[in-house]
């Protein structure tokens, strides 16, 4: 966000013409702020592969645009997968990585011709099964590392759901051994927000460690985590040491073993969570003997992590950009205590002001609902200096329009 003249503004736009001209509340993505995450991860991470967490932000002209600079995608259901193909991603650009579901799903990927990424030992036994050496497939492993910005987000220690863990490895071997399965790529995410660097060399020293064993591997797959700052000086990943240290060890196994290994990363929030706004308007200023309340046109139903996760988001009042400030509490207009910011200090806030949440972009919209029978915002893309609707307003008619009336 630029923010010469004391105007906030994205390429060129502000904040003020873009309320005026879509209403609020508003998710806004600027594409130049993808594009540079992207050149910024290849530039420090050598010969990456990058597949895009499409969770994280699953609208078609997000996977347009990530396709248009050359990025895969990580899908987690064969929806996703299918708004993918939408997106023009061809099947084998697709990194399909599901968990909890039915054999069924595993199968309608492997008809989808996706590479699949297997995260437990019944669907490894089935597949195997099923498809024998015919089809490959990847395999998700739990490393036993407890990292992540926090416990929900931890996906890599021994208590979580995710992966086969690697304390298993001698019965997936029997798999592998069993119905001669073609595991052509290791996986491990280990949970989102990882700024430790040790994480990724021990995920490293596992995967490479393990590749040895797996001689049909031909990619690792780091998966995502990758930490943003959420306030400024906040610290982040250090991706520069991370691509070192991912060259190094790829080397040091080439050199071992006469093998070139492809690497893999799915990052989601590295990529999406800066680029994206969500830009609200201030209902009521309330004053309690405790609090000062700044009430907005939006709530947990379409930003749910600072509810959920205690995540900060950064809040600007972006109507008045000098001055005093004050001391706010943010609040949703949804009934629960939906909290966006506690004990904020905002340039002083008045009724009608727009006031903009930054990192936005991940894990947004894509997990917004129709809680409170809110309408979910709208959508837009900045792209090249131009402001496109890329999703609608919902209308109360979509939101009715799977029910059926029984008493008609
Ligand atoms: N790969 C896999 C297999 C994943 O499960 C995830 C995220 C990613 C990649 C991307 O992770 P990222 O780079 O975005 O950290 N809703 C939570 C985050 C949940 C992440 C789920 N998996 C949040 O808003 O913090």
């Amino acid at each position: 966000m630029e923010n010469n003249t004391g105007k906030h503004r994205i390429q060129g736009l502000s904040f003020r013409s873009l309320a005026d001209q879509f209403g609020t509340p508003l998710y806004i993505y600027d594409s130049a702020r993808i594009i540079s995450q992207i050149s910024t991860l290849r530039s420090k991470v050598q010969d990456i592969k990058i597949k895009y967490a499409a969770k994280a932000l699953t609208n078609l002209s997000i996977l347009k645009l990530m396709r248009r600079h050359g990025v895969g995608v990580d899908v987690v259901s064969i929806q996703e997968a299918q708004i993918a193909r939408l997106a023009g991603y061809e099947s084998r650009e697709i990194m399909f990585t599901p968990n909890s579901v039915s054999f069924d799903e595993i199968v309608a990927g492997v008809e989808m011709g996706l590479n699949i990424n297997l995260d437990n030992l019944p669907m490894l036994e089935k597949f195997g099964a099923k498809y024998g050496n015919s089809y490959p497939c990847c395999l998700r492993l739990n490393p036993n590392i407890m990292a992540g910005g926090n416990y929900k987000i931890s996906t890599g220690h021994s208590h979580s759901k995710f992966g086969i863990n690697i304390l298993q490895k001698e019965s997936i071997l029997n798999n592998i051994k069993r119905y001669n399965i073609q595991v052509n790529g290791l996986h491990i995410h280990t949970g989102s927000e990882i700024l430790d660097l040790e994480v990724f060399q021990k995920m490293s020293d596992i995967l490479f460690g393990l590749a040895e064993e797996f001689t049909d591997v031909n990619f690792l797959d780091f998966g995502g985590g990758i930490k943003v700052a959420y306030k400024a000086g906040e610290p982040v990943t250090d991706i520069e040491a991370l691509g070192k240290m991912l060259s190094d060890a790829r080397e040091t196994f080439a050199r071992k073993t006469g093998r070139k290994l492809e690497l893999w990363m799915e990052p989601g929030k590295f990529l999406v969570s800066e680029a994206g706004y969500l830009l609200v308007r201030t209902n009521v200023v309330k004053e309690t003997p405790a609090v000062t309340f700044v009430g907005v046109d939006s709530g947990l139903n379409q930003l749910v992590r600072p509810m959920m996760y205690d995540a900060y988001h950064e809040i600007v009042n972006v109507s008045n950009t000098s001055g005093e400030k004050k001391v706010y509490t943010v609040v949703g207009n949804v009934c629960e205590t939906d909290t966006f910011g506690k004990d904020r200090e905002l340039h002083e806030v008045h009724e009608g002001d727009l006031l903009v949440i930054l990192n936005a972009g991940a894990y947004g919209y894509s997990m917004a609902s129709n809680y409170n029978s809110r309408l979910r915002p709208a959508e837009v893309l900045i792209h090249e200096g131009v402001a496109k609707l890329i999703r609608k307003r919902d209308t109360l008619e979509q939101m009715l329009s799977g029910q059926i009336d029984v008493f008609e």
